[in-house]
């Protein structure tokens, strides 16, 4: 008997089939169970019938415990209710193998410790199963947008010399006799050498922040994708629109299934729309005044000011020209205003928050290695960096994305951590 996989059933309807998967649940007793079948394509209701089903089989299917690899044999048919809903009645099950112990995860309510705990087995629980899938639909589409619109893929450093976002958060290691190394915190810089090569380039890789931060936003390493071209900022933030736009439909074409078992009401998601509303720190920290914060004019936003700003509104929210001061030493400053950074943050709705950090950047050698000092930074370092602007300067912009942040916001999940299949935190680097 041929092996299927689920996501394909609807090609064997009233045909004999055989799955190949793990038992995910199991109800009934002695004259009828309903197994619940998942063999990474989809999940599927098997039954079995005393009378209709062998003996010997329905012995079989009672002796099945969570998570027990099987081979399940038996008629396709459809759901008499649901047109893309099938079930199988169960001819054969032939086990493979038996959990020796009782499976950890149940059916019942488990503490996130004890489930992180178990990360490598929490990955096959539906809701784990759905995330992951909308991930690779993120991934997936960004790299469709890039593709299509130019773009080429530069693949950053992992170690690196320096620091991209600032000193505080670095993770560092010793490096042979060369002193120490750092673990890349954005792969831009890089980009910036290689958009003067050609012109519009995207990079995507893991990223280490050694953050002290304990938020449902942070972890220590999360994956980013960063984009650099050249361009002013106007179209930077066309582009962010442009981009997100794609992953949303991508996602609501590709994951219906997936946002179903994550219970996510898609209605937000459907409204997102270009152009993406835009304020002005200046302006933002007014608002959130008024909404009761203790936000100062010269502050960054805090946490709490994006959840609030962004449970205001249905669509996406770039701030721009955040104070200067608050922000990486290789913004470019708005013209208008040299206290401020030619910036933005793209906030998401429904309280989720920042999921892009963005600029166009500082082309001038002269201001540039001045605000390097003026960060205390070492200009020694960012030599390579400052060539960029000693030949065939070209004003350029870019923005970073944490897969993890805009995964989160799409699925509806409360902690980033659950987007990314082995997170590391401050407090956990296991399993
Ligand atoms: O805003 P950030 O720090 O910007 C940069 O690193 C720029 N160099 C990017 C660029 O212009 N190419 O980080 C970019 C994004 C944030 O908007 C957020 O989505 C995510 O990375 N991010 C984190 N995600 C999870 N955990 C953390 N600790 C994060 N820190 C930033
Ligand atoms: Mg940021």
């Amino acid at each position: 008997m041929s092996v299927i996989r689920i996501s394909d059933a609807k090609n064997h309807v009233d045909k004999e089939a055989t799955i190949q998967g793990w038992m995910y649940n199991k109800r009934g007793s002695g004259k009828i169970y309903f197994l619940q079948l998942r063999d990474g394509s989809g999940l599927m209701q098997a039954v079995a019938f005393k009378g209709d089903t062998p003996d010997d089989v329905m012995e079989t299917a009672d002796k099945l415990t969570a998570e027990s690899s099987v081979k399940v044999t038996g008629k396709i048919t459809q759901h008499p209710k649901h047109d893309d809903v099938f079930e199988m009645q169960i001819s054969g099950i032939e086990i493979i193998h038996q959990p020796t112990d009782e499976y950890p995860i149940s059916k019942k309510e488990h503490g996130p410790e004890f489930l992180l705990d178990n990360r490598h087995l929490w990955l096959r629980s539906s809701k784990q199963w759905a995330i992951q899938r909308v991930r690779n639909t993120v991934i997936n589409a960004t790299y469709d947008y890039f593709n299509q619109n130019g773009f080429i893929k530069i693949d950053s450093p992992i170690l690196t010399p320096n620091a991209c976002e600032g000193t505080t958060e670095l993770f560092e290691i010793e490096y042979f006799d060369e002193g120490s190394a750092y673990l890349s915190q954005s792969g831009q810089l890089y980009l910036e050498a290689a958009v003067m090569s050609h012109g519009r380039v995207f990079d995507f890789g893991p990223v280490f922040r050694a953050e002290k931060s304990k938020t449902r936003r942070h972890l220590t390493e999360f994956w980013m994708m960063d984009a650099e071209m050249l361009c002013d900022h106007e179209e930077n933030l066309k582009i962010q629109e442009e981009l997100i736009c794609h992953i949303i439909k991508k996602v609501l074409e590709v994951n219906q299934k997936e946002l179903t078992i994550l219970e996510r009401d898609t209605e937000p998601l459907k409204k997102i729309k270009a152009p993406f509303i835009r304020k002005t720190h200046a302006d933002v920290v007014e608002e959130l005044r008024g909404m009761g914060s203790d936000i100062q004019p010269d502050h960054d936003l805090g946490g709490d000011d994006e959840t609030i700003l962004t449970k205001k509104y249905d669509q996406p929210i770039f701030v721009e020209k955040y104070p200067a001061e608050v922000k990486a030493f290789y913004m470019k400053r708005d013209p208008e205003d040299d206290s401020r950074a030619l910036c933005a943050d793209l906030l998401a709705p429904e309280g989720y928050g920042e999921i892009i950090g963005g600029s166009q950047r500082e082309d001038d050698y002269d201001v540039l290695i001045g605000r390097i000092k003026e960060h205390k930074l070492d200009p020694k370092v960012f030599e390579w960096y400052l060539d960029l602007r000693k030949y065939g300067s070209m004003p350029h912009s870019g923005f970073g994305y944490g897969l993890e942040r805009i995964t989160g916001w799409i699925c509806g999940t409360q902690h980033i951590r659950e987007t990314i299949p082995f997170p590391r935190m401050i407090n956990r680097i296991k399993p």
